[in-house]
């Protein structure tokens, strides 16, 4: 099969499903088109045809694809498109985010060629207590671009799309089930100079900046904790048992799955 054009297509707070995205789709042509739905609220629909490949990635929440993140998705369409695709997550596990995502583009015209699960520092890893501090780190990038290299070999000498379909992705069906979270959100600590990063980075929307001070709407916060990890001044803090508990439990690094 002949590809024309690579798209690069992400929801990434933090980075790290947009650095194995962007890592994996190198090897995938000489000049990608990058969307970028991380902030992106329209519901316009992109259709990327049959003779290109879309290279899909986002974060884990709760051992499943971060639910903004399946909504933002839902614009893209195919038409026996093949897709490589992408879930990182925070060194703990994805249990059934990538077979989530395998089925939402399955049903949304897409034909999975390679999945991979890449680590990516945990959204509550802090100093003193990391959670996949510095993931993806270089190998974890290398590793992605093999893992592209290896989807392009793959469909170059592919007759049809349906011939290079991936025979697996790991994860059970019916998914596991997450309960409805409750409302928090990081808050702002004094020193805080107003500078408005933290509303510029926020996927949701959810935080806004006055001339007095930082407001967040604890029902449209996601916790992905974007607004903490580029704060300039780090006043930004989500405070959440959460991070103990991961510290201790999962800090022995895992590697990529990958699925072909
Ligand atoms: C609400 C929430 C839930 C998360 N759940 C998981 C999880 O179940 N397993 C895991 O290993 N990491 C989990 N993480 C960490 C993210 O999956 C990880 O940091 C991911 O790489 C972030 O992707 P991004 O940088 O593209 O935004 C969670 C993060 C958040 C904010």
């Amino acid at each position: 099969m002949d590809i024309k054009t690579c798209n690069i297509i992400y929801c990434s707070p933090t980075h790290n499903s947009r650095d194995i995205a962007l890592a994996a789709g190198s090897a995938l042509g000489s000049e990608p088109r990058t969307i970028d739905l991380t902030r992106d609220l329209s519901d316009s629909v992109i259709a990327i045809p049959a003779d290109e490949v879309a290279v899909i990635a986002v974060p884990v929440y709760a051992g499943r694809v971060a639910p903004f993140a399946l909504g933002r998705l839902r614009r893209l369409r195919g038409d026996a498109t093949p897709a490589i695709l992408v879930v990182t997550y925070g060194n703990r596990d994805y249990e059934d985010a990538l077979v989530e995502l395998h089925d939402a583009m399955t049903s949304q015209g897409f034909v999975t060629v390679a999945a991979g699960a890449f680590v990516g520092e945990h959204s509550y890893s802090r100093p003193g207590m990391p959670i996949g501090e510095g993931r993806p780190d270089s190998e974890d990038v290398a590793v992605a671009r093999r893992f592209g290299d290896r989807a392009a070999s793959k469909l170059a000498s592919a007759e049809s799309v349906h011939e290079a379909a991936v025979a697996y992705v790991k994860g059970n069906r019916p998914y596991r089930s997450v309960s409805t979270p409750t409302p928090t959100a990081p808050h702002t600590l004094d020193g805080c100079v107003l500078c408005g990063t933290c509303a510029d980075v926020c996927p949701t929307y959810a935080v806004r900046v006055t001339a007095t001070g930082v407001e967040t709407d604890k029902n449209l916060c996601v916790k992905c904790c974007a607004c903490v990890k580029e704060c300039p001044q780090k006043v930004r803090i989500f405070d959440t048992p959460y991070t103990e508990m991961l510290h201790k439990n999962f800090s022995s690094p895992r590697e990529p799955e990958l699925f072909f």
